[in-house]
């Protein structure tokens, strides 16, 4: 399996912050936020990375990062969206490094306390499709949030509900196979004009293929000045991944 890690965007809800520095280059306690998604790849085993970032200040990815020793890897890979699209889109950037393998997806803002090794290996035992992981959260409407049925499956996500149909959020950590980057060629510009990760988990349930693992340990996307505020205290009190 190979591991991306989405790092780019605009971070316009931490401004000032982000005026001159990618968010994801942003200090969450002692490591830049960077650091933690990259980490909860490979500690779930998976080693071929590739970094997807953008803007002004992707080259401080490279100085940063440069080939993974901090996380005792030999090499990184760093792909580049141009412009701004949406999460799918910059999923899209790493299509010719995936190369047909299945891929764990994280979200650069994403930090979870626990390993997703059990559910990185229950993917891989999985015959096709996708899986994402899901976490109990006092605000879903601020997430994408799943739809149940009576028996406990996931019918649909809808991305930032007024009325969440159920207290979870689907977190940043996607597993799919290589049939993702068909789905993200169907995919059209949602009201905010991005192509919506919740579009692809919607046609992986369309066709019957997407699971779900509830995350274990806390987790924080760290997107906003009181979720960033909170995670670094999280991590402060309990570490994360190991970091
Ligand atoms: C994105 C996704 C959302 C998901 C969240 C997790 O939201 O669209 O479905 O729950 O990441 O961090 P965004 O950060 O783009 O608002």
């Amino acid at each position: 399996m190979k591991g991306i890690v989405l790092a780019g965007g605009l971070g316009t809800r931490l401004h000032p912050l982000t005026r001159i520095t990618n968010k994801h280059l942003l200090p969450v306690y002692d490591k830049p936020m960077v650091f933690y998604p990259i980490q909860a790849l490979v500690n779930a085993g998976i080693k071929d990375i590739m970094v997807v970032t953008g803007g002004n200040n992707a080259g401080d990815f490279l100085r940063l990062l440069a080939n993974g020793a901090d996380f005792g890897l030999r090499h990184l890979n760093y792909g580049y969206q141009e412009g701004e699209g949406g999460i799918a889109a910059a999923l899209k950037v790493a299509e010719p490094f995936v190369e047909g393998h299945r891929i764990c997806v994280v979200l650069g803002d994403n930090i979870i306390e626990k390993s997703i090794k059990g559910a990185v290996d229950a993917y891989k035992a999985q015959p096709s499709g996708g899986k994402i992981l899901l976490k109990e959260v006092p605000d879903p409407q601020r997430f994408g949030v799943p739809v149940f049925d009576e028996n406990n499956r996931v019918i649909r996500v809808e991305e930032k509900p007024a009325d969440p149909k159920s207290p979870y959020a689907v977190t940043g950590i996607y597993m799919y196979d290589a049939d993702v980057f068909e789905i993200i060629n169907t995919l059209k510009p949602s009201g905010r004009g991005e192509l919506e990760i919740t579009d692809v988990n919607n046609a992986y349930l369309e066709r019957g293929d997407l699971t779900y693992d509830v995350l274990d340990g806390w987790w924080a996307d760290a997107g906003t000045f009181d979720s960033l505020l909170k995670v670094s205290n999280l991590v402060a009190r309990t570490g994360a991944n190991n970091l």
